[in-house]
């Protein structure tokens, strides 16, 4: 965050953990960033009465005293977008927490300024534009190898537009210095500064159908997510919100990812922290943390800017957008947010909606999972970019039917919901295949037809009948137990065991496991449907069901997901061959 000149124009006239109000702040601005008390704490106006001013404070208010001054900067809070956020680990007011740790040690570092990009640091600038050439919002004027997989476009900043009059040569420079002028005089340096409440503007909206595959069956075979597309992840305590983040923001096949550990335990973050830098990119082969920004904003920071960091998080996101990149944000947990801005409201005294939660919180989550999707890019190349947003919720008691999951869901299209019967088991991912839903799923299917197999989508549709005929079975069985049911549907319940054991369960730590191809899924998916049709048929024609089950076809299913994805392919197409011929060669007694 940068900051204005400073002047003082109040006093600070009460305090309530993360609210403080203020007199004297007459000319001062809804939603401008002031620095409270004598050490400068950041917070914004978020209420403005004559010449009181509400203020929700990002840093620990405790010590502060009546009287004490506040100083306003007239600006908004904002974000700096330029080469270096890549990499980075910020707070939710985007310092930068390496640097923070080594001014104060790891946890005080109260009103401690640090700036986000680093400004000594040297970037290889290359200009694509030349003097006389007319430019306007959005258009790029000069590339950076920010890493090695992320060539970061310096554009020009939403608003402007000119005449090039200058552009430095191929050559470093830092981030403070111009890399081009207009004829009006105006510079343009190589970052740009951007209110974080308010949405990155683009050209056109479009339908998002590219699928964001994952690498995780359940989510890319049963309820995909487009990129540009919108999903929650709700569940109770335990039941694998955070894994399935994390796990979605190493192998998701986005180009930038943008992690927000929003009001989580510490430790947790640590682990991304640890792992992360450890991690290659499966497409790339370069580290994942060079396509990753991280915002950390634990349970141990204060409150209100856990608001703070997930607009942070998705302005971010937008700007990688803008360059014509596919961006997925995670944030961990969205209801955290909802706790603050119920606390926040409380102190305000504002009239109370649902269980406390302040009323427009429908609105606020509106608004921030409006950010996402797949636009036309500004300027005049007619980039495409996308904004993924997942979110993971964690209603109490796992209990769907609280407001932070009831407002989510109907704004977003995905909805993987965590079952703690199926986490219990240790069923992970513990994805419900009967709760679940993606209302993007026929778009994809249609992508999936053209680019992995025609008969894909039936697959995934005859898998999901099989399941649900085992959720009606189930009633039976527990009465007469299943060796009273009828040979074709002990089949069904073996299958539904196929498919929920050796293809819906997938080990995040598992590595051979971690992340299956589209190609190796549809490979996996297709042995089991097979085995289902032939040994249906080979019932039909009087086998008995012993005799399909003495084959070791059960036991190799089994162990699909331990096959190397590049054999993947070729070996289960070998398995698939082999259930055909046993199955179809059965002697019929
Ligand atoms: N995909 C997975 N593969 C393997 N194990 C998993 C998976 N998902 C969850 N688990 C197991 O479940 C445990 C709890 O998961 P996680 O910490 O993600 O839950 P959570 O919903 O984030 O919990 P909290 O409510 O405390 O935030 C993990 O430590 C891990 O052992
Ligand atoms: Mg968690």
């Amino acid at each position: 965050m940068s900051v204005a000149t400073e002047k003082i124009v109040g006093k600070i006239s009460r305090i309530t953990g993360p609210v403080v109000e203020a007199k004297g702040m007459e000319g001062a601005q809804i939603y401008s960033v002031v620095k409270v008390g004598e050490e400068g704490l950041i917070g914004e106006i978020i209420r403005l009465e004559r010449d009181l001013a509400v203020i929700q404070v990002y840093e620990e208010t405790s010590g502060l005293t009546v009287g004490e001054p506040v100083y306003s900067t007239g600006m908004s809070l904002t974000v700096e977008l330029g080469p270096g956020l890549l990499a980075s680990i910020f707070d939710g007011v985007q310092r930068p927490l390496p640097v923070l740790f080594e001014k104060t040690g790891p946890f005080i570092y109260r009103g401690v300024e640090a700036r986000a990009l680093p400004s000594d640091k040297k970037w290889v600038f290359k200009p694509t534009v030349k003097p006389g050439d007319s430019v306007s919002e959005g258009d790029v004027i000069g590339e950076v190898p920010e890493t090695t997989s992320i060539v970061h476009r310096i554009m020009i900043p939403p608003g402007h537009s000119g005449v090039i009059a200058e552009v430095k040569p191929e050559g470093e420079y830092n981030i403070d210095e111009p890399v081009a002028y207009l004829e009006d005089g105006r510079e343009i340096k190589m970052y740009q500064i951007w209110p974080v409440r308010i949405a990155r503007p683009f050209k056109v909206k479009l339908d998002p159908q590219e699928p964001l595959i994952t690498g995780q069956r359940v989510i890319d075979t049963f309820f995909p997510v487009p990129k540009g597309g919108n999903a929650i992840i709700p569940g109770g305590f335990g039941t694998g919100k955070t894994v399935t983040e994390q796990t979605l923001a190493k192998w998701s096949d986005a180009d930038v990812i943008v992690y927000v550990g929003c009001g989580e335990r510490g430790n947790e973050m640590t682990e991304v922290l640890t792992e992360f830098p450890e991690l290659t990119d499966p497409k790339t082969g370069t580290p994942l943390m060079e396509r990753t920004i991280l915002i950390a904003n634990t349970s141990n920071m204060p409150v209100a800017a856990r608001e703070a960091s997930i607009y942070t998080g998705v302005t971010i996101a937008e700007y990688y957008r803008d360059m014509g990149y596919d961006v997925a944000m995670m944030a961990d947990s969205t209801s955290r947010w909802g706790e603050a801005m119920r606390e926040v409201s409380g102190r305000l005294e504002e009239m109370p909606g649902e269980e406390g939660y302040p009323a427009y919180l429908a609105t606020r989550l509106a608004n921030f999972y409006e950010r996402a999707g797949r636009v036309i890019c500004l300027g005049s190349s007619d980039r495409v970019g996308s904004v993924t947003l997942i979110g993971a919720v964690s209603p109490p008691g796992g209990d769907f039917s609280e407001p932070m999951t009831q407002n989510s869901l109907r704004i977003t299209g995905a909805f993987w919901a965590l079952d703690t019967n199926l986490a219990h088991r240790k069923h992970y991912p513990a994805i419900s295949w009967i709760k679940s839903y993606s209302l993007y799923l026929q778009n994809i299917e249609e992508v999936y037809r053209e680019r992995v197999a025609k008969d894909f989508p039936d697959l995934r549709k005859e898998a999901m009948s099989i399941l649900q005929k085992e959720a009606e079975l189930q009633e039976i069985v527990q009465l007469v137990g299943p060796d009273a049911l009828p040979e074709n549907e002990r089949l069904v319940l073996e299958v539904a065991r196929m498919l929920r054991e050796d293809y819906l369960q997938q080990s995040a730590f598992l590595d051979v496991d971690a992340h299956c191809p589209l190609e190796k899924q549809y490979s996996m998916l297709n042995a089991i449907i097979t085995f289902y049709n032939k040994a249906r048929e080979a019932l039909n024609k009087g086998a008995t069901i012993n005799q399909i089950f003495a084959f070791p076809h059960k036991e190799e299913i089994a162990r699909m997901k331990l096959i190397p994805k590049e054999e993947a392919v070729q070996k289960i197409g070998e398995l698939i061959s082999r259930i055909v011929k046993d199955l179809e060669s059965l002697e019929v007694m």
